[in-house]
């Protein structure tokens, strides 16, 4: 019920009355099930499962699939592999042709590409619907893949002719070609090695399946297996009548797949059946990482049954999937189809680009008695409704490497403007410019620094985007005005369901110019969302693109100022009388493709649009977008969120490994609802969501409308002070979370980072997501997430020493240590051997923040040494990109006690001009922890040089004792930030 809030239009409501029933009458969790597909009520993916079921029984010695390729089809050159794989259909004269292409890229990933013959070559195919495209949707990868898929021509076959006329093909590629692809063709199976090593395998248990083109058989039409409410009586017959068929048979469509019924709604399936599938093992790897969005723990489950495990498969469906279960593999909002496998010493990363429906089980088995390892393997089977077979695989050899890898082909973290790192004060709804304003002052009166207030759907006239409810917005642009004079800015909730509503322009010319989403039967299509009656702008389409530009033009976005900025929700799209929230499948999409085939993709391609308007509305600054719906690619364009949690504990336990899992999926720019979105945290659950929000790559409150005020000074004291801290703890780290996010938008390695990251050979971390280390930082951060917890056991990942951040107490030894976490406290250990740099002086937001002095905080390591970067730039526009930046590394060598600051980029022109607006800033203080302070060079003081001038400054020296290590502080050595120097300790 708590959904639809006030101002709610009376047809709305009626129209949902069966929805809010349902939800009031059983719990959330049976009306998820109702409305949300299972992989049961799902045809493609049950056949497929049962598929996968049947073959496992039989020994793989014996099993047979119908796949196989003819090696007089393949050919090698140049980079690419390629020939056709067959399907053998039972009485059929001719097996079907799947053309294939194996292409090695130049940045060491493997492309392997399928589609269908005859869909993508016959000229027409008799029954083939006529408005529809007849080949399978094949842009998944042209909307997520940026990088350069031009295959690499030094990869080189190795395998003899003998093994070539055995079917066996053997290509050396990759860096110093390390890396392997041997290809087979009967059975088909295709192994990646690395170092003589099989790391990725592709149809290693056979479940390659692919429907193929069948014009609908005369059966269907009357009887549906897959009516919902039938379904359990009706597996039951299925199971009878299939029990004796080959297993062949189990793999193709039953006559029932060219109709879906689900929840009173039918799918028409007009192109028939289109399912693709594949198994993907990662032999020797017990853990696998990624395909988010799924509140469910960082390293993933097994989906087939057992304690501990799912029974359902992971799904990737982007739907609105508000008050969504904990510890689920259910479809969220997102959907990045890439996964991470990790064991000692070693990554790769599999990425299937398809947009459809999509599938993933997981399974891990014991070793073979006479495997090499003893390790588990992880095997997963990933289903897909529709579109062409489309993977890539990459070697690492470590995760880092993978990231860069899945960074070169999908595009890295767009560099945001530093005021999206600061924290956003949200609500549904701030109601008028008062009511904005004075939130804005509470923030000032309370000393919180904070940089962006956010505006909900109600500050429209009736939920018509590109309006203001001028009751209560009546001068928009002064309210924004007075933001941006104390260097604030605001954002507004546009979303993609356009209100259908004559004289509604937005509407009517998107209407008569057919830029919208259509039935079916090629009308436009309309559904129910906040407004009401909407129709859905289709973002696939060119002349949409702009159309979307021109809406957001500064003078034509009447009451907009340059400081307003934009969050794109409910672009899964959600649709509140759709088929499980969203839109029918069989809808069209320009380029007549199917909205089944795009699904997953939709939500990215709005808020490109959106991106493209901010960036032709501001060519010289960095546009911001938050967005709910995401696909592979979507870190490119701004920000995300978890969706629609709750004020409850277990709402703030699962966002940390929600957060690692976007982070390894390359959209490492995403926060959870501080305070959580639906009903009211206590005060203790604020303080401590805060407490973990500080260090969330996004940091924003937000909440329900029907939940209470909860701005941070509201509980009073201890919780104010406690939660300006903690914000102010982010704010005090900026200057390093910015370097961290600059780092990501180059190398992909997310902000929040799983312990493999800096301990990759521990495998006993592997399994550990209520920790992380916060960028470069080398803080170890473990925020409380239970009620009443005022102590925890922090789990240090590697030999390296560690200083409690905030009393320097060391902690030293691989395993767990105890350390109080009373209420003010957060638990963050320093690993040794970092340097991370500060602001510590308060100030309202994060622009007046620019010409302040910087603090350096050094760990030493276990040898005494310690190294960290800084990036700097001007924090909003695009002149970085011209080279109007600072990189500078620091490095304290322990050979000579010197603490250096050199330059990483090279002189030109625009690096000039940018010092000059910061050569005044200083580094206004050093603290170094672990120092010995009998090695000083000169007692009580340090020697800077800077300049061809040297100087002295004198230190406070706190010495080691009762566990804690000894903090020698420099206050001002007068070194600025822009020049080389050196610090002799
Ligand atoms: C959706 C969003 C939520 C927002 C609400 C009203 O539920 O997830 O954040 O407040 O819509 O726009």
């Amino acid at each position: 019920m708590a959904r639809f809030g006030s101002r709610i239009s009376l047809p709305v409501l009626s129209s949902y009355l069966a929805l809010l029933l349902l939800t009031v009458a059983s719990p959330a969790l049976a009306a998820k099930k109702n409305l949300f597909k299972t992989c049961d009520s799902s045809p493609f993916c049950r056949r497929n499962r049962e598929y996968a079921d049947a073959a496992s029984c039989v020994k793989s010695s014996i099993w047979d699939p119908p796949y196989y390729i003819d090696p007089l089809t393949v050919s090698f050159d140049s980079g690419l592999l390629q020939g056709s794989i067959f399907k053998t259909i039972p009485d059929a004269d001719t097996p079907i042709e799947f053309p294939f292409q194996l292409v090695f890229l130049e940045s060491g990933s493997v492309r392997f590409l399928v589609d269908e013959k005859q869909r993508a070559q016959a000229s027409r195919l008799p029954g083939f619907p006529d408005n529809l495209t007849q080949r399978r949707y094949n842009e998944a990868s042209k909307w997520a893949v940026v990088g350069d898929l031009t295959p690499d021509d030094s990869a080189s076959e190795s395998s003899t002719a003998e093994q070539r006329a055995e079917g066996v093909f053997k290509i050396k590629y990759g860096p110093e070609k390390h890396f392997e692809a041997i290809l087979s063709c009967k059975p088909f199976r295709i192994e990646f090695f690395r170092d003589g090593e099989a790391h990725v395998v592709l149809n290693d248990r056979g479940l390659l399946n692919m429907d193929h083109w069948q014009p609908e058989p005369p059966a269907s039409t009357d009887t549906n297996k897959n009516e919902q409410n039938e379904f359990a009586e009706d597996k039951e017959e299925e199971t009878q009548d299939t029990k004796q068929q080959p297993i062949e048979a189990k793999g193709a469509p039953t006559s029932s797949e060219w109709q879906d019924k689900f929840g009173g709604f039918t799918d028409k399936k007009p192109k028939g059946p289109e399912a693709i599938a594949l198994d993907i093992t990662f032999p020797s790897y017990e853990h696998v990482f990624g395909i988010p969005e799924h509140a469910d723990k960082f390293s993933l489950r097994e989906t087939r049954g057992g304690e501990g495990n799912h029974d359902q498969p992971y799904r990737l469906y982007n739907v609105d999937i508000f008050e969504y279960e904990v510890d689920s593999p259910m479809a969220m909002y997102g959907a990045i189809p890439f996964m991470q496998a990790h064991k000692k010493s070693s990554s790769v990363g599999v990425f299937w680009a398809n947009g459809a429906d999509t599938w993933i089980d997981i399974i891990k088995s014991e070793p073979a008695d006479n495997a090499f390892s003893l390790r588990k393997s992880t095997k997963t089977h990933w289903m897909s409704e529709s579109g062409v077979l489309d993977v890539y695989v990459m070697l690492g050899p470590d995760a880092s490497s993978v990231y860069q890898q899945y960074g070169a082909l999908t595009g890295y973290t767009a560099l945001p403007p530093i005021y999206a790192l600061g924290y956003h004060q949200c609500r549904w709804n701030y109601n008028s410019e008062e009511d904005v304003l004075e939130v804005d002052a509470g923030f000032d009166e309370h000393e919180i620094p904070y940089d962006v207030i956010w505006l909900d759907i109600e500050y429209t006239e009736g939920k018509k985007y590109f309006t203001w409810w001028k009751s209560m917005f009546p001068t928009p642009e002064k309210m924004m005005q007075t933001l941006a004079k104390r260097k604030r800015k605001l954002v507004a909730i546009i979303d993609p369901h356009i209100k259908k509503e004559t004289g509604y322009k937005v509407y009517e010319n998107m209407s008569k110019n057919e830029l919208a989403i259509k039935t079916s039967e090629g009308k436009e299509y309309n559904g129910w969302c906040w407004p009401g009656e909407s129709a859905w702008i289709d973002t696939f389409s060119p002349k949409a693109i702009d159309y979307w530009k021109d809406q957001f033009k500064l003078g034509k976005f009447c009451g907009s100022e340059p400081n307003l900025l934009i969050w794109n929700d409910m672009n899964e799209p959600s649709v509140f009388n759709g088929p499980e929230v969203s839109a029918p499948r069989d809808d069209i999409h320009f380029g007549n493709f199917e909205h089944r085939d795009v699904h997953n993709i939709y939500g990215m391609t709005f808020v490109n649009a959106t991106v493209q308007a901010l960036q032709a509305r501001q060519p010289r600054q960095r546009p911001f977008v938050l967005t709910r719906a995401f696909f592979a690619g979507s870190q490119r364009l701004g920000a995300v969120w978890t969706g629609d949690n709750a004020a409850k504990w277990e709402y703030l336990q699962i966002a940390l490994p929600m957060i690692l899992s976007h982070g390894v999926a390359g959209f490492g720019f995403v926060g959870a609802d501080v305070g959580g979105f639906f009903g009211n945290p206590t005060p203790e659950l604020l303080t401590r969501w805060y407490q973990a929000g500080a260090f969330y790559p996004f940091f924003r409150g937000h909440a329900h409308i029907e939940s209470k005020r909860r701005e941070p000074w509201l509980f009073g004291e201890p919780y104010t002070s406690l939660l300006r801290n903690a914000i102010r703890m982010r704010y005090q780290l900026l200057p390093s979370i910015y370097t961290a996010f600059h780092r990501a938008s180059f190398e992909g390695v997310p902000v929040v980072r799983p312990m493999f990251l800096l301990a990759p050979d521990n495998e006993d971390a592997l399994g550990i997501d209520d920790q992380f280390f916060f960028g470069e930082t080398g803080l170890l951060v473990k925020p409380i997430v239970e009620e009443g917890k005022t102590e925890t056991d922090i789990y240090i990942p590697d030999d390296e020493i560690y200083f409690d951040y905030l009393d320097q107490t060391i902690y030293q030894g691989i395993g767990y240590h105890h350390i109080d976490a009373p209420l003010d406290k957060i638990p963050i250990l320093a690993r040794g051997g970092h340097i991370l740099v500060r602001r510590d002086r308060y100030r309202r937001s994060s622009s007046l923040m620019n010409h302040d002095p910087f603090t350096l905080v050094i760990h030493l390591d276990k040898t005494g040494n310690a190294a960290g970067v800084l990036y700097l730039d001007d924090g909003e526009t695009t002149a970085h990109a011209r080279g109007a930046y600072l990189y500078r590394f620091f490095i304290f060598n322990a050979q000579d006690n010197i603490l250096r600051s050199r330059s990483m980029q090279p002189t030109n022109q625009n690096i000039k001009s940018y010092e000059k607006t910061i050569d005044t800033v200083r580094i206004e203080r050093i603290i170094v922890v672990g120092f010995d302070k009998t090695q000083l060079k000169k007692s009580g003081a340090v020697e800077s040089f800077q300049d061809r001038k040297s100087w002295l400054t004198e230190i406070d020296v706190t010495e080691a004792g009762d566990g804690k290590a000894s903090v020698i502080v420099v206050r001002d050595p007068k070194v600025v930030v822009t020049g080389d120097w050196s610090i002799q300790f």
